[in-house]
C-alpha cells in the first residue's frame, strides 16, 4: 500500500476512535507530563488530543503523507508549529532519529496503536532485523505485523529506560486482561514501574480503514468488538 492510501485509510479508523472519545480519555491520563515524544502519530488525531490537554508534542511518523495530514489538522485547530508541536518525518528505527530525540529535554515517550507501515524495499531489512532480535522466520512469515509492533514497543521502552523518560503504550485486543498482563511483563523486563492502566471498549475495533494487527493475532479489518488498552510506565 502506498503512503497516501495508508494515511487516508488510517484516518477512517482514527476519526472513529476520536469520535468515541478514546484519545481524549487517554490523553487526560498524562497530566503531569508537559513534553511528549509521540512515535507514529498517524494522521494526528492522537496528537490533537494531547495538544488539547496542553502538552507540547514532538511527533514523528515514517509515513510522509501521515505527517502532512497531521500538520494540516493541527494548524486548522489553531495550534502553532514549533510553539505547540514539532513534526518529524522519520523512522524510529533510524539511529540518527533516535540520537536527535535523545538530545531533546522531554518527559514522556508514547507509542499508541502501532502498525507496520513499510515500503516494499524496506521489508527485507526489517525482516532480518527482527530475525537477529530473536523472532523466528516461522513467526515472521505467519504474523509479521504483530512482531513488528511488539518490537517497536520494546524499542520505545528501551529508549525510556535509557534516557530516564516515562512511557505510554496503547495496544489493541479482544480481551483487555491479556494486555494488562502483557504490560505487567514489560514492566518487569524493562524495570519500569507500571503506574497506570486503562481500557476503552469499542463495538468496532476497525471501521474499515487499514488492517490492524491485534496483540499476537494476524491483521484484520473485520469490524469486531474489542478494547484499546492504555499503560503508563515510569522510571
Ligand atoms: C495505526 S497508526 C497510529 C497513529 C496514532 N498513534 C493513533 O493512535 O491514531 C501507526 C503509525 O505508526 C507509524 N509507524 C510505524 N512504524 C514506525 C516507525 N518505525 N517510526 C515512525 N513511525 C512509525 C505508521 O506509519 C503509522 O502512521
Amino acid at each position: 500500500m502506498e503512503s497516501k492510501e495508508y494515511a487516508e485509510r488510517w484516518e477512517i479508523d482514527a476519526k472513529a476512535y476520536a469520535k468515541a472519545g478514546v484519545y481524549s480519555q487517554f490523553a487526560k491520563k498524562l497530566g503531569s507530563f508537559r513534553n511528549i515524544i509521540e512515535i507514529g502519530c498517524g494522521t494526528g488525531e492522537s496528537t490533537l488530543a494531547l495538544l488539547n490537554e496542553g502538552h507540547f508534542v514532538v511527533a514523528i511518523d515514517k509515513n510522509k503523507d501521515c505527517v502532512l495530514m497531521t500538520r494540516k489538522k493541527l494548524l486548522k485547530n489553531g495550534f502553532k508549529e514549533k510553539e505547540d508541536f514539532i513534526l518529524i518525518t522519520g523512522d524510529f528505527f533510524d539511529r540518527s532519529v533516535l540520537n536527535d530525540l535523545a538530545k531533546m529535554k522531554m518527559d514522556l515517550i508514547i507509542c499508541w496503536n502501532p502498525s507496520s507501515f513499510l515500503h516494499k524495499d524496506e521489508f527485507e531489512n526489517m525482516f532480518n532485523l527482527l530475525k537477529v532480535n530473536g523472532y523466528s522466520e516461522e513467526l515472521l512469515y505467519s504474523n509479521f505485523s504483530s512482531s513488528y509492533c511488539e518490537f517497536l514497543q520494546f524499542l520505545v521502552l528501551r529508549f525510556a529506560k535509557s534516557y530516564s523518560l516515562s512511557a505510554s503504550l496503547v495496544d489493541r485486543t479482544l480481551i483487555d486482561s491479556e494486555i494488562f498482563k502483557y504490560f505487567g511483563e514489560l514492566s518487569k523486563s524493562f524495570e519500569l514501574k507500571l503506574i497506570d492502566t486503562d481500557s476503552f471498549f469499542l463495538e468496532k475495533l476497525s471501521s474499515g480503514g487499514i488492517q490492524l494487527s491485534l496483540k499476537g493475532k494476524k491483521p484484520t479489518n473485520e469490524t469486531m468488538k474489542g478494547y484499546l488498552v492504555f499503560g503508563l510506565f515510569s522510571n
